[in-house]
């Protein structure tokens, strides 16, 4: 599908709209876990369920310029990163020479059905129409090897204020578009999203919705899933 004439337009136009903006996207990044507790703890406990589950390849699916997929070797698991645009995996490659990077697309990934014992997919995920979601789900759920575990990060919807104000956290399940700084992006009701990874196959462990950081403007959301009923 990379690189393929026939791939849908969006996936032309995100692929490119990262290579344009790889260096700046790269220098925006920097540090960024260092002063991510949120995100910080749920790759722990993601690389502690991996680590507890034997030996076997994680893919970081959408990686950019490598730094979850470094992260995560850090923390023991053997994590390889996949992403769309050349030149961001030029850098993860520059930056992390002892690691391996491939291009390719999270919709059709150049992997064994059950080959993985992880995988991540931290706010790559976002930049798909949501109506191709479920295949891309599909297809995660067939790469991943049998109680395999699921990470993904990702700009959550708004609970409306009305809810708050009744003390009711009543978010409908919504997907709507936002202006992401560097292509068409999408925000997900955590909610909506892991009724699709149900619908996959995969059983949901747990679902974090953070408040935004001061440079953030929305939620945040977390799953952890794996295959597994
Ligand atoms: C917001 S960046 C996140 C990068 C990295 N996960 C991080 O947190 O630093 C989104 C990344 O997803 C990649 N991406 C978007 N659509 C993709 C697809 N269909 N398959 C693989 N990668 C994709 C982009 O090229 C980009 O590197």
């Amino acid at each position: 599908m990379v690189g393929n004439p026939s791939a849908p337009a969006d996936v032309h136009t995100t692929r490119q709209a990262y290579n344009e903006i790889a260096a700046v996207y790269t220098e925006f990044v920097k540090g960024h876990l260092d002063t991510a507790p949120f995100d910080r703890a749920m790759l722990s406990v993601f690389a502690e369920r991996v680590r507890a589950g034997g030996s076997g390849p994680v893919a970081d699916i959408g990686c950019g310029e490598g730094r979850i997929t470094a992260h995560l070797n850090a923390l023991g698991v053997p994590a390889f990163g996949i992403d769309l645009a050349p030149e961001l995996l030029a850098i993860a490659r520059q930056q992390y020479p002892e690691l391996s990077f491939d291009e390719g697309s999270m919709e059709q990934l150049a992997l064994d059905d059950d080959s993985l014992a992880g995988l991540v997919v931290w706010y790559s995920m976002i930049h798909l129409p949501p109506e191709r979601v479920p295949n891309v789900l599909n297809e995660l759920y067939r790469v991943l090897a049998w109680e395999g575990h699921a990470l993904l990060a990702f700009q959550a919807t708004d609970v409306p204020a009305a809810a708050l104000a009744s003390r009711e956290c009543a978010r409908p399940h919504t997907v709507e578009a936002f202006d992401h700084k560097v292509t068409r992006a999408y925000r997900w009701s955590p909610e909506r999203l892991a009724g699709l990874l149900r619908d996959a196959g995969f059983m949901v462990h747990a679902q974090l919705v953070r408040e935004p950081e001061p440079d953030e403007r929305f939620q945040q959301a977390y799953l952890l899933a794996s295959k597994l009923r």
